[in-house]
C-alpha cells in the first residue's frame, strides 16, 4: 500500500526543507536551488550541496545497513537498506533522501510503517523521498528495489563477460548515483559508516568497497563491514565470477579468471606505490588496498571506492605504460576518501590534489623522465580541452547548481588543480609542500571541506609564513584559464620526437626511416597528439604502413591514431575504429571519437549505426554522454 501525503505534511515538508521557516517567502528557493513540486508544494535542494534533496543539516544518516538480493534475471537489487540518525535540530518531523528510479514498497521502524512520499523526478537529481517521522526516531527501514535502468549500475549478460560464462554487475556511484541504487542522502558532506549482507548466485563471489575477505567462503551470501565514514559516492558493489591473486602484503587483485595472471603482473608496483605515499603523506588509513579489473564497458578508467578501486581492463597493456591510473586511484586514498570535497563544485579538491600526487608517486617509482613526460601529456590535455570550453567552466571552483556533475566533466580539475599545486610546490620548496600536504590530510582526516576552506586553511599555512602572493592563488582558484608565469611543464624525452616528426612533415623522410625502435608508449603519444590538424591520405597511410598503428594493442595509442583517422577520414582503419567503439565503454576512449565523428554528415551516421549495434552494451552513463552526438 502507498501512503499517501496530507497537505499538512507536505506543508511540513516545505517547513522541513527550509530551515522550519512558515512564512511563504522562505518558500522561494535560493538562486541555483532546483525544486520539484510534492503536490501543490515544493521541495528544494540543500543550500549547502546543490545535487542533494536531503536535510542532512536536520537530520543526518550515520551509518547504513545493507541487505540486497542479486537478482541477474531481472536486473535488480531487492532488499532493504537500514539507516540509523542523528537528530541535529528538535522536532524534525521529515526525514529527506535521495533517489533515482527506486521502487519503494514500504518504510518501517521496528514493527510500525512510515508513511513516506516519492516527490516527481528532477531529470538530473532524481526524487526526494520524503519519510514521516512521527518521534525522533534513531533507525528507519526502506525497503526497496532498483530499476533495472539504475543510472550507477551496470548488468553485464555473461556474452559481455571475458568468461563469456557468468553474468556480471558492477556499481559506479560518482557523482550523484548512489542514489539509484541506495536510498541515502546522497552527498559527499554526509559521511556514513555502511555494513551489507548481499547474496546471489553461489558460484558468483560480491566484492564492495568495504572489508573484503580473499578467503571468503563461496557460498552466495557475503558480509561486509566498512568502519570508516565515507561518503556515498564511494559505496560499490561488484559480482561476478571473481577471483583473488595477492600483490603484495597489503595488496591484491580481483578478476574473471583468464585476465587475473596479466592483471597481477601489469599492476605489481601497486605495493611499492602504496608504500612511497604512505612515507611521504602519512600512513594508509583502509586496511588492505586491493584493485577489481571490470569488463571493458567500466565507463571511466578507475574509480577510488576505498579498499578496492575499480578498474578499466584497457590499461593492462603489457608493459605497464598505463599504471599512472593505479597511481591516482590509489592517491585518492588520502585526496578524496580521507579528506573529502564537500561538493560536486570543490571537485579539484579531490582531483587536483590526486593528479599532482599521482605525479610524484610515479616519478618516486619511475623516476623524473616518466613524471616530464605524463606531466607535459597532462598539461596538453588540459590545453586541448580548455581550447573549446566555456571560460566560465574552466575555473577551478565552478558553480554547478541545476547541471548535471556528469556533464561538466573536465581536465580542468584534475590538470589545473595540479598545475596551481606544482606551482606553489615551487615556490615554497617540496620539502615544505610535502610537510604541508601531510599535515593538510591529517588535519582534514575522515572531512568533508569545501573550497573557501581550503582558501583560509593555506592562508594560515603556507600564504602568510611565505608571503605568497594572495591575489595570484586567489585568481588560480576562480578566475578562468590558466595565469599567466604558470609552471610549464618540460620533457627533454620528447624533444627527439619533436624533431621525427618535423622532418617527416617536412617529407625529408618517410615514416619507416624515421628512428623510433627505442620508443616508449609516452613518445608515440606525443608524437600523434602534436600532429597537424590536417594529413593527406599518403600520410597516413605511410605512418601506418611502418607502425601498424591501427593494430596498436595499446589503447591510448589506439586512441590518438583513431582521432587522427577520423579527424581526416581515413577509410582504411574504420572497420579497426568500429570494432574499438564497440569493445570498449571508458568514455575517455569514446567521447572525443563520437564528439569528432559527429562533426560530418557521413561520420555521424557511421557513428549512428556504430553507437546503436554497441549501445545495449554500453553502461547507462556512456549512453548519456554519447548520445547527443549521434542523434
Ligand atoms: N574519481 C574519478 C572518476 C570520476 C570523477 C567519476 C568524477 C565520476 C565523477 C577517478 O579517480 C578518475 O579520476 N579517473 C580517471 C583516471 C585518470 C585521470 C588517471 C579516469 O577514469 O580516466
Ligand atoms: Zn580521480
Amino acid at each position: 500500500m502507498k501512503s499517501i501525503v496530507s497537505y499538512v505534511s507536505a506543508a511540513l515538508i516545505i517547513m522541513a526543507t527550509l530551515g522550519c521557516s512558515p512564512q511563504p517567502e522562505s518558500a522561494t528557493p535560493q538562486a541555483g536551488q532546483t525544486t520539484a513540486a510534492v503536490e501543490s508544494v515544493e521541495v528544494s535542494t540543500n543550500a549547502a550541496d546543490p545535487h542533494s534533496y536531503s536535510n542532512f543539516d536536520q537530520v543526518v544518516v550515520r551509518h547504513v545497513a545493507l541487505d540486497l538480493a542479486v537478482n541477474f534475471e531481472r536486473s535488480v537489487l531487492a532488499g532493504s537498506a537500514t539507516l540509523t540518525l542523528e537528530h541535529l535540530q528538535p522536532g524534525v518531523s521529515q526525514l529527506i533522501l535521495d533517489s533515482r528510479d527506486l521502487m519503494v514498497s514500504k518504510v518501517t521502524a521496528g514493527d510500525a510503517e512510515l508513511a513516506f512520499q516519492l516527490a516527481p523526478a528532477d531529470h538530473h537529481l532524481g526524487s526526494a523521498l520524503i519519510i514521516e517521522l512521527p518521534t525522533q526516531l534513531e533507525t528507519v527501514t526502506v525497503h526497496y528495489e532498483t530499476s533495472p535502468s539504475a543510472s550507477g549500475l551496470q548488468w553485464l549478460t555473461p556474452e559481455q563477460t571475458a568468461g563469456k560464462k557468468q553474468p556480471f554487475l558492477f556499481s559506479q556511484a560518482q557523482a550523484i548515483h548512489a542514489r539509484s541504487f541506495i536510498p541515502l542522502q546522497d552527498s559527499p558532506s554526509v559521511r556514513i559508516t555502511y555494513q551489507a549482507r548481499i547474496t546471489t548466485a553461489p558460484e558468483l563471489l560480491a566484492v564492495m568497497s568495504a572489508s573484503n575477505e580473499p578467503d571468503t567462503a563461496r557460498d552466495g551470501e557475503y558480509h561486509f563491514t566498512m568502519p570508516q565514514p565515507i561518503p556515498a559516492y564511494l559505496i560499490a558493489i561488484a559480482v561476478g565470477d571473481l577471483q583473488f591473486a595477492p600483490m603484495g602484503k597489503r595488496t591484491g587483485v580481483y578478476a574473471e579468471p583468464s585476465v587475473l595472471a596479466s592483471a597481477v603482473a601489469e599492476f605489481e608496483d601497486t605495493e611499492s606505490m602504496l608504500e612511497v605515499t604512505e612515507q611521504r603523506y602519512g600512513a594508509y588509513s583502509w586496511d588492505r588496498y586491493d584493485l577489481l579489473i571490470l569488463p571493458p564497458s567500466f565507463p571511466f578508467g578507475g574509480m577510488e571506492n576505498p579498499r578496492l578501486s575499480f578498474i578499466t581492463p584497457t590499461v593492462i597493456a603489457g608493459d605497464k605504460s598505463l599504471v599512472s591510473l593505479i597511481a591516482h586511484e590509489l592517491a585518492h586514498s588520502w585526496s578524496g576518501n580521507t579528506v573529502t570535497n564537500a561538493s560536486w563544485r570543490d571537485l579539484w579538491l579531490n582531483e587536483g590534489f590526486t593528479t599532482y600526487l599521482t605525479y610524484r608517486i610515479m616519478e618516486m617509482i619511475y623516476g623524473t623522465e616518466r613524471y616530464d613526460m605524463e606531466a607535459l601529456l597532462g598539461f596538453q590535455d588540459l590545453q586541448a580541452d580548455m581550447a573549446v570550453m566555456a571560460p566560465e567552466d574552466t575555473r577551478l571552483q565552478i558553480d554547478l547548481a541545476g547541471r548535471d556533475p556528469d556533464e561538466v566533466f573536465s581536465d580542468v580539475p584534475y590538470e589545473k588543480g595540479a598545475l596551481f599545486l606544482r606551482e606553489i610546490e615551487q615556490q615554497v620548496g617540496r620539502e615544505a609542500f610535502d610537510a604541508f600536504l601531510l599535515q593538510y590530510f591529517a588535519d582534514f582526516a575522515f572531512k568533508s571541506l569545501d573550497t573557501a576552506t581550503f582558501e583560509a586553511y593555506i592562508k594560515e599555512k603556507l600564504i602568510k609564513p611565505y608571503d605568497l602572493d594572495e591575489t595570484r592563488i586567489v585568481s588560480w582558484i576562480h578566475m578562468p584559464g590558466l595565469p599567466d608565469g604558470h609552471p610549464m611543464p618540460k620533457s627533454p624525452a620528447f624533444t627527439l620526437v619533436d624533431q621525427a616528426r618535423t622532418a617527416w612533415l617536412a617529407g625529408e623522410l618517410n615514416a619507416a626511416a624515421l628512428t623510433t625502435d627505442n620508443w616508449v608508449v609516452h613518445q608515440w603519444l606525443y608524437f600523434l597528439n602534436n600532429m597537424p590538424e590536417t594529413l593527406t591520405q599518403e600520410q597516413l597511410a605511410d605512418l601506418d604502413g611502418a607502425f601498424a598503428l591501427t593494430n596498436s594493442s595499446n589503447n591510448e595509442i589506439a586512441h590518438s591514431w583513431l582521432m587522427l583517422v577520423v579527424a581526416n577520414d581515413y577509410k582504411p582503419a574504420w572497420p579497426q575504429l568500429e570494432s574499438f567503439l564497440k569493445s570498449i565503454g571508458r568514455n575517455k576512449l569514446v567521447k572525443p571519437l563520437y564528439e569528432s565523428l559527429s562533426q560530418t554528415p557521413e561520420g555521424k551516421a557511421f557513428a549512428k549505426r556504430v553507437f546503436d549495434e554497441a549501445k545495449a552494451g554500453y553502461h547507462p552513463l556512456t549512453v548519456k554522454i554519447n548520445e547527443k552526438f549521434v542523434n
